[in-house]
């Protein structure tokens, strides 16, 4: 095979050429056999066909198509709790229903943990961050108790399927694997790869990464409707009858997995892929904004929106685009399997960067400045795709808390003290007292582990094994 496509080199050369790349090549005479079927494995896999195509519409210059700044409706949602009698009763049906889903082992846990985490400037998987505020346990050992917990509440198993990219994929196996797969059953759990995409200059010719490799990246969240099927996930799902897939990011520590109510709507709605939701903080809050366009959901960037539509204000005085993204859905797999079989894609959007790379004569480039572009898909563009889709408003202070600053907003200082707070709520639903300071914050620190709690009423019944708490105490209940 490797001797049969180092034989067809000038077949290679021509269809690079043909695209502009056969740059890729320029190194080849110096090359041993390893890394050429190594560079070979890496043009294989780029989309050659399409690559002219980016070059003239993404690469050279932003897209010509506007952004689109109108046409846009407030997408309709699920409130935090029901309002009416009929909306009560929906509320419990779907609740009854989404247990019923999740103990008969037809959801299962999708995080995507392919990203960079560039702004964290942490130096491995993301996953592996140290999030809690006692026991400093990392957010895959987080969800993996959560998902553990879940299990045992259901008595069903619970498969976890996580995306990594080849930046962090044999990372993350051994994290895992050095873990012991945080007690959880590793036939259970799914780890596979998405792909990439080539890293372009701004004159379009792909950079180069070293002599013998293509400057790729991560194909973005949005890759992983393909990674799931090319990797034997979703057949894996089939298998096991999984039909929804709970997907999160990996930042979020607060994230509700399995949560009964929100399959349970979106499976009553007979949607395929459905997203919960915040009240955004303020009109341009960095989140993703849930709009309609032509009937469809649709998420806009927070760069997307304009400053008007992002102001503008309901009779009752709220913001008219107030639901904003927390990238957390259910995903049906049928949804994921239609799409790989229908010629799929999804946009392609531009990250203007700086991407380190080697020059023509092979020496190495860091850039001061941006220098190319990447390319990704989101997977919140697949929304649009969906026939149906539904929007669950949750209370942010109980769900949502990522990690994405080294310091300040979304950092995990602030994520920490979102823990012990929502910790602190919980006990006192309970009748735990909880010292407080002048300003009404926890004057302690609490950590409640997934197998203690996993949500507020489960603290009730084990109210005697909980000491008094005092002032500055340190409270760990696992
Ligand atoms: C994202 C959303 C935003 C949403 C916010 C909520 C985008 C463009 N924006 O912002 O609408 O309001 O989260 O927190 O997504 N990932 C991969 N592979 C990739 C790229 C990313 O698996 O190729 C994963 C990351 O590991 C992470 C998640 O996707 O779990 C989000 O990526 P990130 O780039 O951090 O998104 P944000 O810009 O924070």
């Amino acid at each position: 095979m490797q001797g049969e496509r180092i034989g067809n080199i000038d077949r290679i050369r021509e269809n690079l050429s043909s695209s502009g790349q056969e740059h890729l090549l320029r190194f080849w005479d110096e090359l041993g056999p390893a890394e050429r079927a190594g560079l070979l494995e890496q043009i294989n896999e780029l989309d050659l066909d399409k690559i002219a195509g980016w070059v003239e519409t993404l690469v050279k210059r932003a897209p010509d198509v506007p952004v689109r700044h109108d046409g846009f409706e407030p997408a309709p949602s699920y409130g935090v709790s029901p309002a009416t009698d009929a909306e009560r009763t929906r509320y419990a049906q779907a609740l009854q229903l989404g247990k019923e889903l999740i103990a008969a082992g037809k959801v299962a846990a999708f995080v995507v943990a392919g990203g960079q985490g560039t702004r964290l400037g942490f130096d491995g998987p993301k996953g592996n961050y140290p999030a809690s505020p006692i026991r400093n346990k990392t957010l895959f050992q987080i969800f993996a108790e959560n998902i553990g917990a879940v299990s045992r509440r259901y008595g069903a198993v619970c498969p976890w399927y996580i995306m990594t990219s080849p930046l962090n994929h044999s990372e993350t196996v051994s994290i895992f694997e050095s873990n012991d797969f945080y007690g959880l059953n590793r036939r259970d759990v799914f780890i596979f790869q998405q792909g990439t995409l080539p890293n372009f200059g701004f004159d379009g010719r792909i950079l180069m990464a070293g002599k013998a490799s293509v400057a790729r990246s991560p194909d973005g969240h949005g890759g992983c409707i393909r990674a799931l099927a090319r990797s034997g996930a979703l057949k894996d799902m089939r298998n096991r009858g999984v039909e929804y897939l709970s997907y999160w990011q990996v930042d979020n520590p607060l994230v509700k997995l399995f949560d009964p109510l929100f399959v349970g709507l979106h499976a009553l709605d007979g949607a395929q892929m459905s997203s919960k939701a915040v009240i955004k903080n303020d009109p341009k809050e960095k989140v993703g904004n849930f709009c309609l366009i032509d009937g469809k959901v649709n998420v806009i960037e927070y760069s997307d929106l304009s400053d008007e539509l992002a102001e503008k204000r309901g009779p009752d005085g709220s913001l008219a685009f107030r639901l904003g993204s927390i990238a957390i859905h259910i995903i049906n797999t049928d949804f994921v399997a239609k799409l790989n079989t229908e010629g799929f894609t999804l946009p392609l959007h531009r990250a203007v960067k700086k991407i380190p790379h080697i020059d023509p004569q092979g020496r190495p480039i860091e850039p001061v400045e941006p220098n190319g572009v990447k390319l990704e898909t989101f997977i919140f563009d697949a929304l649009p795709m969906a026939e149906r889709s539904i929007i669950l408003e949750i209370d942010r202070a109980e769900q949502f808390a990522p990690i994405k600053n080294a310091t300040g907003v979304d950092s995990a200082e602030s994520t920490r003290q979102m823990m012990v707070e929502r910790a602190a709520r919980w006990l006192e639903s309970a009748g735990v007292a909880v010292p407080r300071k002048a300003d009404g914050a926890p004057d302690c620190l609490i950590e409640i582990a997934p197998s203690f709690a996993l949500e507020p009423e489960d603290l009730k019944p084990r109210r005697d094994q909980i000491a008094a708490i005092q002032p500055g105490d340190q409270v760990y209940l696992g």
